[in-house]
């Protein structure tokens, strides 16, 4: 052969060569940042398990992984540490460009990694109990829904601890999300209201008589969480879950059952586990304002480790930033979000548990715009408050302690120093 077609033959051979393959360099990208979400009865819109699944949306993949927008997760990379973070490396993001452009070649099978083995239907594994709201909720084809709630007894006859939860909607399509919170025996919360069947809530009712804690929650975006060895969250004898549901209308019915289950602890708990807030709710966005600011703080006067943050806004909501002020009077910079948006409900876990001693402040400032140029502002003529629907606004800094077994809300917080939002999203 010619010395410069051998020449040429080993130029095309590496060339090709540099062509990422779906087997070797896709899938395990895939696998690790997708398949969570993209595939069968979770909520990305097509399984991206195989070669026959993900071709057709090569250009899509690589355009919504290119821009970012996939996968969903919206923490400044300059702060803190997440082990949930699955956002991909620039290196990542060039193979599956490079991969589309291409032509989204399969390459060798043999190259392909094990598939992961994915618990259908339960993401913490199967559960041991399952609460099942009792009657199904007919979700009219329009429309605008107030929040249902639905009261659902334990019946526990002795304090549990709960290791793993997960909420599931019976019907995805029309549940935007779900907050299932715990309501102790004795609670005045909500009382007189009826057991078992979907209620909705009359004005100002939510936010007295001591909300319930927060078990368990589904959203957009959202992840059962993962608990570590130890952990878990106590449910008190004769406590009733009490479900929020909030429901969306897309033109067509539908009918949901939505269900909770649990995975309890085994073994002697270490550690209980307690969602709290920072939250405002008594501030006023001017009509028009682009860049509107929101300030909460909340004082824990128990020992207790941070493990993780959820900012929830909705609409109108532009960014959002936690921090930490330590008793010896330094700000940690927790988390910051410069580009929220109310699509997703991620919560952020830390990679490592970072230690609050008594006396830490938990500050959160977030900003709003209520300008037309906010394509998601509903009206940007109208001044706006806290509230429920979607078109009121939050302004709630949810985050986790780790904590001692005998603490819970009353140990953590300072008598007075509500938790006024726990529940409400
Ligand atoms: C946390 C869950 C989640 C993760 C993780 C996730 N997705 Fe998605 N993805 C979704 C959901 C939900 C949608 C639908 C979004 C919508 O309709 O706004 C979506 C939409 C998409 C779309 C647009 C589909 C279309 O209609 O064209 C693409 C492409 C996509 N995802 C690719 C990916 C890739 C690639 C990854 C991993 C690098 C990934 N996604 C990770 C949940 C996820």
């Amino acid at each position: 052969m010619p010395r410069l077609a051998i020449v040429g033959l080993l130029a095309l051979q590496s060339a090709l060569a540099q062509h990422p393959t779906f087997y070797k360099d896709v899938l395990p990208v895939l696998q690790q940042h997708c398949q969570a979400c993209h595939r069968p009865g979770e909520p990305g819109p097509m399984p991206l398990l195989d070669y026959a699944g993900t071709k057709p949306y090569a250009q899509a993949i690589s355009q919504a992984v290119g821009s970012r927008i996939m996968p969903p997760w919206f923490a400044d990379p300059a702060i803190g540490h997440f082990a949930n973070d699955r956002s991909l490396s620039p290196s990542d993001i060039q193979t599956i460009v490079d991969w589309a452009k291409a032509g989204a070649p399969a390459g060798d099978p043999k190259d392909a990694p094990k598939p992961v083995k994915w618990v259908e239907g339960w993401t913490i594994g199967k559960p041991e109990l399952i609460f099942e709201v009792p009657t199904a909720f007919n979700v009219p084809a329009s429309g605008v829904i107030p929040y249902q709630y639905v009261i659902v007894p334990t019946h526990f006859t002795k304090d549990t601890w709960i290791h793993l939860a997960e909420v599931r909607a019976g019907d995805r399509a029309h549940t935007h999300h779900i907050v299932v919170s715990l309501r102790d025996p004795g609670s005045t919360w909500l009382a007189g209201e009826p057991v078992g069947v979907p209620f909705t809530l009359k004005p100002h009712e939510g936010m007295s008589g001591a909300p319930g804690e927060f078990l368990a929650g589904y959203g957009p975006g959202a992840m059962p969480e993962m608990l570590a060895p130890g952990q878990a969250k106590l449910v008190k004898a004769g406590s009733d879950l009490v479900f929020q549901l909030h429901y969306t209308t897309n033109g067509q019915e539908g009918c949901d059952r939505s269900r909770v289950g649990f995975i309890l602890s085994h073994e002697a708990p270490r550690q209980r586990v307690v969602m709290l807030a920072a939250a405002n709710i008594r501030f006023m966005i001017p009509p028009g304002d682009p860049d509107y600011e929101v300030n909460a703080r909340i004082t824990l006067h128990s020992e207790s480790s941070l493990i993780s943050l959820l900012p929830h806004m909705h609409l109108r909501g532009k960014s959002f930033e936690f921090r930490a002020v330590f008793p010896d009077g330094h700000t940690e910079t927790l988390l910051r979000v410069p580009h929220y948006t109310y699509s997703w409900q991620l919560s952020y876990y830390l990679a490592k548990p970072l230690r609050l001693p008594p006396g830490t402040t938990i500050e959160c400032t977030a900003h709003f715009d209520n300008s037309a140029d906010n394509p998601m502002n509903p009206d940007p003529s109208k001044a706006v408050r806290f509230g429920a629907q979607s078109w009121d606004e939050m302004m709630i800094g949810y985050f986790e302690v780790a904590t001692d077994l005998k603490n819970g809300l009353r140990e953590l917080l300072l008598p007075g120093q509500g938790n006024p939002a726990a529940h409400t999203m």
